[in-house]
């Protein structure tokens, strides 16, 4: 995956040679472009959140909602949020065919999520069996998705079948491809959802943020059609809580190979080991962020939209992180969907504000303390 093209030999334009893990990266650039047609993720979204967003459909979601009277629902936001980021996040990488071989998948998934902090550690298998077997089953599902023919798993986005058939050309078995697609779903998605549940527990508990943002987006749904690009780009309010939500919920790390001993601050980094680099210092750096750093303050992007130059969510150099727009997409039209549709409040008023595990590692976005799930309410806004 990492080693060199031919430039050559590759069905995509590739000039540099780029490696396969070099491909999928550009890939997924190219695939967020606006004018990109093939890439349009965007309309993928609205069109699934129109079924999901429904009281009656919310009412079937199982464990994390249910139906309160004839018109509200009682939702458990994080567990939701899982749920349907995992959905949505299937839906595009693998389209409705990955449901028919296999109907639990999503279940599957969450399992594994829940679990999965151990592969951080490289816990062995003999200790790791609650992550290794949803895992397995995961792999299992998508190798199966692989080995169907390709017009029996089209209903992708474009980026899946572009980097398929590059893996494909290469001679990558399909079991592998598995495991390299499900690695990438499983960042997307884990980190996605985070970032959406805290997005909106800011938002439940600040009434003032609520009905800014509100007003902000409601051009974006005066039309019949959605107006992504207003959401992304003309909605400064939503996006400024968006880079708030990534400066003080992230405690992602850079993964880095010493190439050769290095000294820093008198100590030698040797040759051959390997490095973790937390940041989750760095959010919190009073000399950039101001003296209020350790609040959450939507404000600071508003006035100076170029902090988020220091956003470190995303890690950095050759390796940063290439889904942040798509998480910067599906989280913003998720949130000013659901704001939009619903009139969503805690269900008590004196829940407190959910707290932050520090302690479970993760790969981007920081989980909840167990039990510290929010209690929302929803009302449609058009009954
Ligand atoms: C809020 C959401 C997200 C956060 C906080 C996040 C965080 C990160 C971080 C910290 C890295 C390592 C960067 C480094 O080495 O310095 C990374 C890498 C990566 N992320 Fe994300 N991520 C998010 C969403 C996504 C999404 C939506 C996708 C896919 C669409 C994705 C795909 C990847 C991939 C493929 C890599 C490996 C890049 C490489 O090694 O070249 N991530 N991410």
């Amino acid at each position: 995956m990492h080693s060199k093209s031919n430039p050559v030999d590759a069905l995509h334009p590739n000039p540099s040679g780029k490696s396969l893990a070099g491909m999928s990266r550009d890939f997924h650039i190219y695939q967020l472009y606006p004018s990109n047609k093939p890439g349009d993720i965007s309309r993928r979204f609205h069109a699934f959140l129109e079924v999901k967003l429904t009281v009656a459909n919310l009412a079937l979601v199982g464990q994390s909602c249910s139906r309160v009277g004839e018109h509200d629902i009682l939702m458990n936001l994080y567990r939701w949020s899982d749920k349907m980021l995992a959905e949505l996040i299937a839906d595009c990488y693998f389209g409705a065919s990955l449901r028919t071989i296999a109907p639990d998948s999503v279940k599957v998934c969450l399992e594994f999520w829940e679990h999965s902090w151990r592969a951080l550690f490289l816990v062995p298998e003999v200790l790791g069996k609650k992550m290794f077997q949803p895992l397995k089953q995961l792999v299992d599902a998508v190798e199966k998705w692989f080995d169907l023919p390709v017009e029996s798993h089209k209903d992708t986005v474009w980026y899946t079948t572009a980097v398929e058939a590059e893996m494909q050309h290469v001679g990558i078995s399909n079991r592998d491809m598995a495991i390299m697609l499900l690695t990438i779903y499983w960042g997307a998605n884990t980190n996605t959802s985070s970032g959406v549940f805290w997005t909106l527990s800011h938002v439940l508990f600040d009434a003032k943020l609520r009905d800014n943002i509100l007003t902000e987006i409601a051009l974006a749904f005066a039309n019949d059609n959605l107006d992504f690009e207003y959401i992304y780009e003309r909605s400064p309010i939503l996006r400024a809580t968006w880079n708030e939500v990534l400066r003080t919920a992230s405690y992602s790390s850079s993964v880095r190979l010493v190439m050769e001993d290095t000294v820093i601050g008198g100590k030698t980094l040797k040759k051959g080991n390997r490095i973790m680099m937390p940041y989750r210092q760095m959010p919190f750096d009073e000399s950039t962020f101001g003296t209020d750093a350790n609040e959450f303050n939507v404000e600071r992007f508003l006035k100076n939209p170029a902090l988020k130059r220091n956003i470190v969510a995303f890690g950095g150099g050759a390796t940063q992180c290439p889904g942040r727009h798509f998480s910067a997409q599906a989280a913003m039209v998720l949130v000013a969907e659901m704001l939009y549709r619903f009139e969503m409040r805690l269900e008590d008023q004196s829940q407190p504000f959910p707290q932050i595990d520090e302690t479970r590692p993760v790969l981007g976005m920081i989980d909840i303390k167990k039990d510290t799930d929010l209690r929302v309410l929803l009302t449609p806004r058009n009954l």
